[in-house]
Order: structure tokens, then sequence, then C-alpha cells
């Protein structure tokens, strides 16, 4: 573990996932002392994930308040990538393999062609760039698509950026910034507790919340951000629960497609990811097993199943990583940003499907640089329903 003098921390980030370390950059970046706590920082949930960046793709006909949160994040995302890759010393937003080249959701039967008509006119009406394409227009897009796709939806502005990428850069910028990370697990304190522990041992300011790392150390901040993903319902009962998703990772010696492809096989959601150097991401399963992270022989098999379906040439590539993440999740599937008054901390967490696309924006919340977004997320819709 190290022993970094820490001083008083004005926030303490709990959890070291894509949310919890852009975070702890943003608010360091913004002239504030931070030290993030996590026993393996970036490999959870934020290792697993594919990275789009789209909004406009992901969302569903009831969820108008995630496409505000997730457009509106999209937007910061250049800018975000580009200062990261600068602060990590990687030049350019292209070590991120950051890439806004658009998504392509297809549809094989009339339910899926019907679907993707009720879709395009929600966002026609919500102002939002797609466009309805046939068939041949989808092949004339992404020519390795399977014959028996029938039409489909181009989403323009979509994005995509390795989150493998994006949380080393993070951990790189923060080590510039001589951002402390705890390797150590850590448990919340009840604010205000006295230590009970030998003098020496806790570093506590005059802090608003404490944390115990596992050494039995204590830790006290300002303000104690809880970003540990699936894992906060645990540590602060809060309402987040873990939703397991399989993804795998492909090898490709030339790039199969131009743009994120996606489409519904089966009743299922099926997505592709194409990265710069070839390698393609098929996600995702979404299971409610609690903290299971095994990879199954079903899991894959519906992966890959379902893929083929969408792109036939998928079964010549090369399996490269196949890992289970859990995505935190919350009833409203909206996640949770602002202080909680049950448990006494600030939540960064629940951000279920879109950690790495909600990662800058939750950032800005958390600086008060948004609060007509940051009210959306307040952990009050779950403890005062009067406030919503
Ligand atoms: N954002 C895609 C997924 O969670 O599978």
């Amino acid at each position: 573990m190290d022993i970094t003098p820490l001083g008083d921390l004005d926030d303490l980030v709990v959890g070291g996932g894509v949310v919890g370390l852009s975070a702890a950059w943003r608010l360091a970046r913004a002239g504030r002392r931070v030290a993030v706590a996590d026993p393996a920082p970036a490999s959870g949930a934020s290792h697993a994930a594919a990275g789009m960046l789209a909004p406009v793709s992901e969302v569903g006909y009831t969820e108008e308040p995630l496409l505000r949160l997730g457009a509106a994040s999209l937007e910061r995302w250049p800018a975000f990538a580009a200062e990261l890759a600068d602060d990590a010393g990687l030049g350019s937003a292209n070590a991120l393999d950051y890439r806004a080249d658009g998504t392509l959701d297809v549809a094989f039967g009339a339910d899926d062609l019907a679907a993707l008509d009720e879709l395009a006119a929600f966002m026609d009406k919500l102002g939002l760039p797609v466009e309805r394409l046939t068939g041949r227009e989808c092949r004339r897009l992404e020519p390795m698509l399977a014959p028996s796709v029938r039409g489909g939806l181009h989403a323009p502005d979509d994005a995509w950026v390795d989150p493998r990428r994006v949380t080393a850069a993070l951990l790189a910028a923060l080590r510039h910034l001589e951002v402390p990370i705890l390797t150590s697990r850590a448990s919340l304190l009840p604010s205000g507790l006295p230590s009970g522990l030998p003098s020496g041992t806790a570093v506590r300011p005059a802090s608003s919340g404490a944390v115990r790392l596992a050494d039995g150390r204590e830790v006290g901040a300002g303000r104690i951000v809880l970003a540990a993903g699936a894992w906060s319902g645990e540590l602060a009962g809060v309402p987040v629960r873990p939703v397991k998703g399989q993804i795998m990772r492909l090898r490709s010696p030339q790039p199969l497609l131009g743009r994120c492809v996606r489409g519904m096989v089966h009743g299922l959601p099926v997505y592709l990811v194409p990265r710069g150097d070839g390698e393609l991401v098929v996600g995702a399963t979404q299971e409610e097993l609690g903290f299971d992270t095994r990879v199954t022989a079903g899991g894959v098999y519906e992966l890959l199943r379902d893929a083929r379906e969408l792109v036939p040439g998928v079964t010549e590539l090369e399996v490269a990583d196949v890992v289970a993440g859990l995505r935190p999740g919350t009833p409203d599937n909206l996640p949770l940003i602002g202080p909680d008054a049950t448990s006494g901390v600030t939540l960064a967490t629940g951000h279920h499907r879109g950690g790495v696309l909600l990662a800058p924006l939750t950032a800005a919340i958390l600086l008060g640089e948004e609060p007509e977004l940051g009210a959306l997320c307040s952990p009050r819709r779950f403890t005062n329903r009067d406030e919503r």
C-alpha cells in the first residue's frame, strides 16, 4: 500500500473506474486536493466496457432524461479527450482511439423495421440527427453487413473511445498532478466519528467524511465521493445493483467495419465496435446474477451467434479476449450524482450502461457546473419523493 502523506483533502474519491478517475482528474485540475482509493484501479466495469459514446442509439423511449444527460456528456467528450491526452503526455486524442464516425442501427424483420421507424420519429421530435436508410444504403456504408439486413438508422454524431486507454491515461494524468492513489479497499465511516485509533495512524482534517482502509488507516476529507460502481449499494446502502455484461474482443488483420453497428437479434441487442488497430468489440450480455463475473459458454455462444447474424465475417476472426463486468444499475437507469442524506457521502455512481459516456458530465456536475442536469441525477429522488 502507498504510504503517502495526504494532508488535508478536499475530496477522497472511493472507486478508480472511469467515473472515479475522471472525477478525481477534473477536481484536481480545478485546484482541489484529491486522493483516490481503490484496491485495483481500472480493472472493473471500465476494463470490460466497449466505450460507445452513443446517447442516441442506446436510448429507450421512456428515457428522455437519460438522453439529455448523454447528449450533454457527448458534447463534452472532444475537449475532455484532448485535454486528457495532453495531461497524460500522449499528444492527441487519437491515442485514446477516440472516433466520432457514428452508429448504424440495423433491422432484419418487419417488427425491427417498425421499431426503427418509431425510434426515428422519437429522435426527430427531440431534434436529434438521425437518418433512416434502406438495406442497400446500409450495405453501401458497411459492405460486410449481412445481405438479410433490411434497413437501418444512422446516428452520425455517435462516437466511441477505448476505455482501457482512457483509464490508463487518467492514471498517468493523476500521477502528473501528484494525486495519491491508495490501492486499498475502503469502507465508509459515519461522518464525524472519532477515530479510536492511536494518534499518527489517521489523517483527519476538519472533515465531513472519512473512510477506513483495509490496513486500518483512516482517511478523512471535506467530501467523500463514492464512485464504486456496482459495489456502491453494499458500501452505502444506495439503490445500485450489479448487472453482468459479458463482452468479447476479436482481432482482425484489417478493420471489418468503419463505424459502430448494432441490431436486435433473437430479441436481444448486440453491438460491434471497431478499434483503430483492427480489434472488434462484440457486446454484451445483460444478466441479473448478482456479483457473478464468470465468463460462460452460453454467454460466448450468444455473442458470437448474434454478431454473426449482423456481420457473417466475424467467425473468421481470432478471439483476443472475453471478460465479464458488472454495470451499476439503478431502478430508473439514471445515475446517482450528488449528496446522499442517508450515507452522508457524495455519490457518483449508478451509471449502468453509460459510465464511459457520462464520465465527463459527472465530473462537471461534481464541480457544480451543470446544476440543471445535476438535479436529474440527485439521489434525493429515492429518499425524498416530494422534492423530485
Ligand atoms: N453500454 C453498453 C453496455 O453496457 O453493454
